[in-house]
């Protein structure tokens, strides 16, 4: 990284971590000494590392689900992830997968994901996260998301850029849908209404092709790092996407509803790309959702 460019950012991330510590406190907990930043980072390390020892013995799987699977690992990294986010912030509210989190009594809400990928990980397949943001009155201010296995951990602050590993990271400059590389997800419940079967189909047939990796805080975060160039899922949570619709927008990308919408957290839909094949993409999605079998969008 050339000198400018390295002073550059060094400039814009204590602006923006300057700022998150001005936030906090405004939100009257003087005596904490960590930025929201440093602790999601903190926090999404250290439950990386309980995953990494977890993913080393054999999978304890239960069942939410008909192939809807939580393992041993989710709950000891979303009890770590609580412990010290409600130690650094009481009053924040937390909303984490496994119901864990709590309502508290300020505007702050953490998003968490304490193993993004599940699936993944009980077969062994090492493609999974934890995925950890705030948001202040449902605006995101900072969103991390942790592969403990590969250790790259993405990070942004609203406001100072996206970074892989302290690097700053970029959307790609790929600018048609026919030479992008996509990634799609499919949930674990209800799969048997899910559309995106349909999608999948034409999206793979229109592009590169489509990846399927089974963490949708990661695909996001490939996006903001350009290794994607556009991505979609439906009925994903709050805590699926938080941190990686912040590292995407961060990173100069796009993310919307299919009809061209701010997504909204937990919205019934998410189109997420480097922005320039956004308008492309988004109007593929709104033609295979006119066709029969009818999809959300013809509710
Ligand atoms: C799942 C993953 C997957 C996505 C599913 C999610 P989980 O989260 O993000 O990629 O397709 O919709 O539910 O259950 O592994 O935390
Ligand atoms: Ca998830
Ligand atoms: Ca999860």
């Amino acid at each position: 990284m050339d000198t400018a460019f390295s002073s550059v950012l060094m400039v814009e991330w204590r602006t923006c971590w300057r700022t998150a510590s001005l936030i906090r406190r405004s939100a009257a907990q003087p005596s904490m000494s960590k930025d929201y930043l440093e602790a999601a980072i903190e926090i999404a390390q250290e439950a990386g590392k309980i995953l990494r020892e977890e993913f080393d013995r054999p999978a304890q799987i239960t069942y939410k689900g008909d192939v809807d699977l939580v393992t041993q690992a989710d709950k000891r990294s979303e009890q770590a992830i609580v412990t010290r986010l409600t130690k650094y912030f009481p009053e924040h509210s937390i909303a984490a997968e496994e119901g864990t989190g709590h309502e508290g009594g300020s505007e702050f809400r953490w998003h968490v994901d304490p193993l993004d990928g599940t699936t993944n990980f009980a077969h062994g397949y090492p493609c999974f996260s934890v995925s950890i943001a705030l948001a202040q009155r449902g605006a995101l201010l900072v969103g991390v998301v942790y592969n403990p296995f590969y250790d790259e951990l993405f990070a942004a602050c609203r406001g100072g850029g996206a970074t892989l590993n302290g690097e700053r990271i970029f959307v790609s400059k790929v600018d048609t849908l026919a030479t992008s590389l996509l990634g799609t997800g499919f949930p674990t419940h209800k799969r048997h209404a899910n559309p995106n079967i349909h999608f999948y189909w034409d999206f793979t047939l229109r592009s590169h092709g489509v990846r399927r990796d089974g963490s949708a805080a990661l695909d996001l975060a490939s996006v903001a790092a350009g290794r994607f160039d556009g991505f979609w899922e439906f009925g994903l949570k709050p805590w699926d996407t938080a941190a990686g619709v912040l590292l995407i927008e961060e990173a100069g990308g796009k993310v919307s509803d299919f009809a061209g919408q701010p997504y909204q957290l937990g919205g019934p839909m998410i189109l997420a790309t480097n922005g320039i094949i956004h308008e492309e993409a988004r109007g593929v999605a709104l033609e295979i959702s006119q066709r029969e079998p009818s999809a959300p969008l013809r509710r």
